[in-house]
């Protein structure tokens, strides 16, 4: 018998002041600040029917059933709804993203943040954003984020994220640009564990991290293009240079990548306002402003290795579908 339904959105986020490593691996708390923008062009919608019937809970990702790892990582996050609610029963989670998951781009944010919106709805719960971000952020860091809309912040070992400025604050544009995948990429996770563990510059990441958020703060909230792609290279860069500094090393640039962020320099020089920045992938995201993304979408397209792009702007917050509880 079916208990209770809810469904849910939330929309991807990409740091523009990066998270790596825990400050508490136990209870994922991050150990350095980070700041995001919510991606209007990235959307995950999850559905939660909590069954009685059910025996163990079950998972489809875009159509698909899947178990292992994903479905571990599902049912830890509705073990923590169902605390909450004082519930034993089981759930179907169906979830599906507006793009393209053979991208490679991560879901896991808007994933999280969405499972814990509709989870939480689905059992008659109403929290507050914070202990939504809370619960998100327990699953994965960056997904405490999504729980926000426009500009966001998860500080140094925080429990829950916090709105820096909402998606109307500034109307810039990021353009994701899906290059061709390296080899298999280690997880997150393990790839901070290992950073923290071999990584020489680790400790330099972790006192340069702060103030780097900080100056990324200032020029969001001052709506500074220049000030802030500045910064939010070199957040980018120093993670990266931290992790491809452990042993072994963690190296998530291909070819592309490298080419990508030569064409991003060239439209600098070129005089448009255009900054990359990449993740846990090989994929480039480009922070540009409105009147430039047109030309700047065009220019990385054209290049060798770019599979595809994708334009986005600040986006909403997480939120649960009306008239879907039941
Ligand atoms: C490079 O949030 O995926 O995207 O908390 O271990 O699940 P876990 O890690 P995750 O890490 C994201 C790292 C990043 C930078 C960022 O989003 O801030």
């Amino acid at each position: 018998m079916n208990h209770g339904h809810a469904r849910a959105t939330a929309h991807a986020n990409i740091a523009l002041a990066k998270y790596w490593g825990k400050a508490d691996p136990e209870r994922n708390l991050p150990a350095v600040p980070s700041l995001s923008m919510t991606l209007d062009g990235l959307r995950t919608t999850t559905d939660v029917y909590f069954d009685t019937m059910l025996a163990t809970d079950e998972l489809v990702l875009d159509g698909v059933s899947v178990s292992g790892r994903p479905l571990e990582r599902a049912t830890a996050m509705l073990d923590r709804v169902r605390a909450s609610a004082d519930c034993a029963t089981r759930a179907r989670v169906e979830s599906a993203n507006d793009f393209p998951t053979a991208s490679g781009l991560a879901s896991s944010a808007s994933g999280f943040a969405a499972l814990a919106v509709a989870a939480s709805r689905a059992l008659g719960l109403h929290l507050e954003p914070g202990r939504l971000s809370a619960l998100a952020r327990a699953s994965s860091a960056s997904a405490a984020r999504s729980i926000f809309g426009g500009f966001v912040a998860l500080g140094a070992g925080a429990s829950e994220a916090e709105a820096v400025a909402p998606p109307e604050h500034w109307d810039l544009r990021m353009v994701v640009a899906v290059t061709e995948p390296g080899p298999k990429a280690i997880g997150s996770t393990r790839g901070m564990d290992r950073t923290a563990a071999t990584s020489p510059y680790y400790p330099v990441w972790l006192s340069a991290a702060p103030p780097i958020f900080e100056e990324v703060r200032r020029a969001v909230l001052a709506r500074e293009i220049e000030p802030l792609g500045e910064a939010v290279e070199h957040s980018a860069l120093l993670m990266h240079a931290s992790m491809m500094a452990a042993r072994p090393s963690i190296l998530y640039f291909a070819p592309s990548t490298l080419s990508v962020i030569a064409r991003v320099r060239q439209l600098r020089e070129d005089g448009l306002p255009a900054y990359f920045t990449m993740d846990a992938g090989p994929h480039v995201k480009v922070l540009t402003l409105p009147r430039c993304v047109e030309q700047v979408e065009n220019a990385l397209a054209a290049q060798p290795g770019v599979h595809q792009t994708i334009r986005c702007g600040p986006g909403p917050e997480a939120r649960a579908a009306p008239g879907t509880e039941s």
